[in-house]
């Protein structure tokens, strides 16, 4: 097996980042990428073996009625007097925006561990994501709307799952401008013993 440099994975690492709609071009995914893509997170690490991720992926013909369904949910879960135009502007534009999203959702096995557990076993797979994005020159970014629950009907999901949110995927806009992310030093996360 050809063995990755350390540079390609600290590169592969250091590099991924949160990429916005407005930084997205309109192209279609190839399903094939999106396959490959989804591959990846379900190799993440998982306690007991549970395999608490479930993806339910929305190719861009699908955005339309997508983002009609976030509005609604949107609508149902703030009262009327809580609702923002400019925020319900976004809420309906950004989807439309997006080349894919993927429904990410919990699927709890409520018997055999605690929550966070599996929450994070989906997390890492999410970053699975975020980094098979970064290999094939797409952006994304994982969004974790308040009134996601508000979907979980339309998404069909059952007793035991929860909608842990949305993750965006596109091409990028030929003209995108990265701008530089920060990060605190190493010296104040960490302790040596
Ligand atoms: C659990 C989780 C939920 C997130 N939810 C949102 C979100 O709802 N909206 C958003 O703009 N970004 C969201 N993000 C992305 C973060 O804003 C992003 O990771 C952060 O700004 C750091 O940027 P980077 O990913 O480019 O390093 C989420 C990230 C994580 C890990």
């Amino acid at each position: 097996m050809p063995k990755i440099s350390n540079k390609e994975v600290n590169d592969l690492l250091r590099q991924r980042r949160s990429t916005y709609p407005n930084d997205y071009s309109d192209k279609v995914i190839d399903k094939n990428i999106l396959e490959d893509i989804l591959e990846n997170a379900r190799w993440a690490p998982t306690h007991k073996k549970t395999e608490p991720w479930r993806f339910i992926v929305f190719q861009k013909s699908r955005l339309k009625e997508f983002s009609a369904e976030m509005m609604k949910a949107y609508k149902r879960y703030f009262s009327q007097d809580k609702w923002n135009e400019r925020k319900m502007k976004k809420i309906e534009k950004n989807p439309l925006k997006a080349g894919a999203i993927i429904a990410v959702v919990l699927d709890r096995h409520e018997e055999l561990i605690p929550e966070w557990e599996e929450i994070a076993a989906v997390a890492m797979a999410v970053q699975n994501i975020y980094l098979g994005c970064q290999a094939n020159d797409l952006v994304g970014y994982w969004s974790t709307p308040s009134f996601r629950t508000e979907m979980e009907e339309y998404l069909g999901l059952n007793e035991t799952q929860k909608s842990l949110g949305f993750f965006y995927i596109a091409h990028p806009k030929d003209d995108i401008v990265l701008a530089p992310r920060e990060r605190k030093p190493l010296d104040q996360k960490v302790r040596w013993v």
